[in-house]
């Protein structure tokens, strides 16, 4: 485990891990990774965020109750092979919540409905998964709990009415065969405006 890695190797390299292995990840890593998330930008620096470390069975049992059943997030079906490798790799992980030594659920508290509302939390999440990736544990942002399993997750960590779930987090050590690596990505010039829509230089 090593956290001397450079900011850019850990941003181009930070891909979605869920293949990880039941071992065990010190709570003292965990606290790291969720200290780096509260570095990130948020709206007006009011921070209304909070991050519920799940390792009890019992809740996680709930998860995994939900969790698999619950739609995956891509727009669609899986049209490349890489939006295929995804699917796959999320199915997989949801038929093993229950091997994820440590979730950490992201909520959040804010006052609208637009998307720019909730938005603050995401940096946060973004922060972990980069310190995830530094610490060599495994990750994914993960958003099956808003669209399946929102009730049932609030009841069971006793959230307050006015805090909403954003993002779930699965921490642990990648499995042999799975590491972290480039990530395949539309090049950036395609989606790249200058000045005016459509003008790509
Ligand atoms: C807003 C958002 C929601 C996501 N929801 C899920 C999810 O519910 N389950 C999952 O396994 N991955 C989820 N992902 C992870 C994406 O599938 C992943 O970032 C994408 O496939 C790119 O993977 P890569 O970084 O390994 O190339 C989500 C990512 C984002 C940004």
């Amino acid at each position: 485990m090593s956290e001397d890695i450079g900011l850019f190797e850990a941003m181009y390299t930070q891909r979605a891990l869920r293949y990880l292995k039941t071992d065990p990840v010190p709570d003292d890593l965990v606290r790291k990774v969720i200290e780096a998330g509260i570095r990130a930008p948020n709206g007006g620096n009011s921070q209304q965020w909070g991050f519920v470390v799940i390792k009890d069975e019992a809740t996680k049992r709930i998860v995994a109750e939900h969790y698999p059943a619950t739609a995956r997030p891509n727009h669609g079906e899986a049209t490349t092979a890489s939006e295929q490798r995804a699917a796959d790799s999320a199915d997989y992980l949801a038929q093993h919540v229950m091997d994820v030594p440590v979730w950490i659920l992201a909520v959040t508290r804010h006052p609208g409905t637009d998307i720019h509302n909730g938005a603050s939390i995401y940096p946060a999440v973004q922060n972990m998964l980069l310190a995830a990736r530094a610490y060599g544990l495994g990750s994914v942002l993960t958003t099956r709990v808003r669209r399946g399993f929102e009730p049932q997750i609030r009841e069971a960590i006793g959230l307050p009415d006015d805090w909403v779930t954003a993002a779930m987090i699965p921490l642990g050590w990648p499995q042999d065969g799975h590491r972290y690596g480039p990530t395949t990505r539309r090049p950036a010039s395609e989606v790249t405006h200058w000045d005016r829509w459509g003008n790509q230089g």
